[in-house]
């Protein structure tokens, strides 16, 4: 009866050692995953290919410049890599998604859709690329 105590302890203790190596190894695997945007995802030609910047562009001057070309309310300034770098390790999807919503940060408020209700998703997403853009 000990000896199957002992047994069976043996391979509570394996197992739980086993569970929390794997817990390690993925949280690894998210930290890489979260900081790669920045350096090879996020470049000014895959923002090109993947965004229409001359709308970005029109929607920025609209909406957005009032705040990111000054830097209003704290506002992340537009063409100021500093300002920019930690951000895009984010990824565009998060970016894009936080500026469709808006959400209160640690230097400020941004408005959804920077205040602009009347645009689309996809009108914000190609603003959030040029502004991206403008910035690495
Ligand atoms: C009233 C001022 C204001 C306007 C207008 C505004 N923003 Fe912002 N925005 C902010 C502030 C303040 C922050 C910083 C919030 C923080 O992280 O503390 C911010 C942050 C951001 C970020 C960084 C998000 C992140 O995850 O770090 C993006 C992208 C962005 N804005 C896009 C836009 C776009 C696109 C528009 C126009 C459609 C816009 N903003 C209009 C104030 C504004």
């Amino acid at each position: 009866m000990a000896r199957l105590f002992m047994a069976l302890s043996l391979c509570v203790v394996m197992l739980s050692a086993c569970g929390k190596k794997a817990e390690e190894t993925h949280e690894a695997a998210k930290t890489e995953e979260a900081a790669k945007p920045a350096e090879a995802g996020i470049t000014k030609e895959a923002l090109a290919a993947n965004y229409n910047l001359e709308k970005g562009k029109e929607v920025y001057e609209a909406t957005c410049q009032m705040c990111h070309n000054t830097g209003i309310s704290n506002a992340p300034v537009v063409g100021t890599k500093d300002a920019w770098t930690e951000r895009t390790k984010q990824g565009m999807e998060t970016m894009i998604k936080k500026s469709i919503e808006g959400y209160q940060g640690e230097s400020g408020q941004m408005p959804a859709k920077g205040g602009n209700a009347e645009l689309t998703d996809e009108q914000v997403g190609n603003a959030v690329a040029y502004m991206v853009e403008a910035s690495i």
